[in-house]
């Protein structure tokens, strides 16, 4: 590959105002207030993907928000690549505790950025990174080095399951054949440590429903006598843990993975300070599941956790009441060979076996996906770890991640593709939280490495 480094030199503040305007968009999938937001960017990035160089391209309509597919076949002999990203966000409450407004993005060093960070809502999830790729393809067509085919496939639902894409997927399995599947959804190590992403945790997402007296009672009259829906709650929730903190739904970990201890050891090399880790958060200690490291228990280990939890009285000043009804939102991280359906069932029927009598519990699944471990003996992997050494002078290390991105065991099972992830964003880049942002230096890194990977895959496929 020639001249790179000129064209992203002679672009780069081109690049940068492409993703501000994109940027602005709220395209916020979980609320319906921003639904033509989020038709608007689908439009935006198909005519991206048209001026960055796809011969065809196309949006696709769903029963929800549109899929845009664009494609350039240079040649049926030479592999393909299918690029996967979305352009939906996260909702970015809680607004008061931005900087600056989520949807106006600016630029500002931080201590790990000190060339700048832009910051706004999706700037790294996944916006900043799916761009990458189109100004990339940009590069690679402009400068007549686009070595094989390539398709993308770009959502705007999977901040909320992705459940239109996997009917997409399942219709369209010719239109998306492909030889490997690549996505910058995820992390890595350092700006001086690349890492490549080996593993996706699967997830369970269910909400619960705790239900007691017909109407909300006077607490002083009825209190003592009859359950209290958010006590009983709180005590239900609480005992999903043991003291050692492991999760005590029956059947929770019997097909869980357990790694050996060379894997461990391998795991435990890679560069991680416990004390920086706990300042970043402004935290004393960690906590977590008894003889797992921090790295293990969010990497490697299941977790269960409650994301949201109300009911009764949350306005100003007091009000003595016994609520009728209390909830909360529950989701488990799942890895390798944890199958989400079945786990939502264990949980369902633990929950509604734990509960008292004078209560009645409803559970209502959400969402899921399977987890995924993406093969270190493969082309692909081996083609991704050469690009890395190529623009970061250091070889990646394979680095199992916390996230989920569901759809990704779904395109193994639909289209037999396996998927490398090559995320370049940091975890300290506060995705799906206040003042997210991404380094500028790592999207012009990412728009720099991911030629290389086309390169190598095709040489190393031919
Ligand atoms: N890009 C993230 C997932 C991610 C981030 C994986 C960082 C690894 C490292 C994705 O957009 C996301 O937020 N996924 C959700 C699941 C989805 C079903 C809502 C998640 O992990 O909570
Ligand atoms: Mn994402
Ligand atoms: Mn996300």
């Amino acid at each position: 590959m020639e001249n790179i480094n000129t064209y992203i030199d002679q672009h780069k503040d081109r690049f940068l105002n492409e993703l501000t305007e994109l940027l602005k968009i709220p395209s916020i999938s979980a609320d319906s207030a921003f639904s033509q937001d989020v038709i608007d960017t689908a439009e935006i990035v198909r005519l991206s993907l048209e001026r960055a160089g796809c011969d065809s391209t196309e949006i696709c309509e769903t029963d929800g928000y549109p899929i845009v597919y664009g494609e350039k076949i240079i040649d049926a002999n030479l592999p393909t690549v299918l690029v996967y990203g979305h352009y939906d966000v996260q909702p970015p409450d809680p607004m008061e505790l931005w900087n600056s407004p989520p949807f106006e993005p600016v630029i500002k060093a931080t201590a790990l950025h000190p060339q700048g960070a832009i910051f706004a809502r999706g700037a790294c999830d996944d916006k900043g990174q799916m761009y990458m790729h189109v100004k990339a393809l940009e590069l690679m067509v402009k400068t007549g080095q686009l070595p094989c085919n390539v398709k993308f496939m770009i959502e705007g639902e999977e901040e909320v399951g992705s459940n239109n894409l996997a009917v997409f997927v399942a219709e369209h399995k010719e239109k998306l054949a492909n030889d490997i599947i690549l996505i910058s959804d995820t992390g890595m190590i350092a700006n001086d440590t690349p890492s490549i992403t080996t593993g996706l945790r699967g997830l369970s997402y269910v909400e619960v429903e705790v239900t007691g007296p017909n109407r909300d009672l006077h607490s002083g009259l009825y209190g003592g006598a009859v359950a209290n829906p958010i006590n009983i709650l709180a005590k239900m929730v609480a005992s999903l843990h043991d003291d050692d903190n492991h999760i005590t739904i029956p059947g929770f970990y019997d097909k869980v993975e357990e790694l050996s201890e060379s894997e461990r050891a391998e795991m435990a090399k890679a560069p991680f300070s416990l004390e920086e880790y706990k300042s970043a958060l402004n935290i004393e200690a960690v906590y977590g599941e008894k003889d797992y490291s921090t790295n293990e228990r969010n990497s490697i280990r299941p977790t269960l956790d409650v994301n949201g939890i109300w009911g009764g009285y949350i306005g100003e000043g007091a009000k003595t009441v016994i609520a009728s009804k209390a909830y909360a939102k529950i989701s488990m991280r799942l890895v390798p060979h944890q199958d989400w359906k079945e786990i939502t069932r264990l949980f369902t029927e633990h929950f509604e076996n734990i509960a008292p009598e004078g209560v009645t519990v409803k559970v209502t699944p959400h969402h899921g996906g399977q987890g995924y471990v993406t093969p270190i003996d493969t082309i692909a992997y081996q083609a991704a770890s050469t690009a890395y050494e190529k623009t970061f002078g250091k070889t990646p290390i394979p680095q199992r991640s916390g996230g989920s991105i569901p759809i990704v065991s779904l395109f193994e099972k639909e289209l037999g593709s396996k998927t490398i992830l090559m995320g370049f964003g940091l975890d300290s880049d506060a995705i799906h939280s206040p003042n997210e942002h991404f380094g500028v230096w790592n999207y012009l890194k990412g728009i720099e490495t991911i030629p290389y990977f086309y390169e190598y895959f095709t040489e190393m496929s031919s």
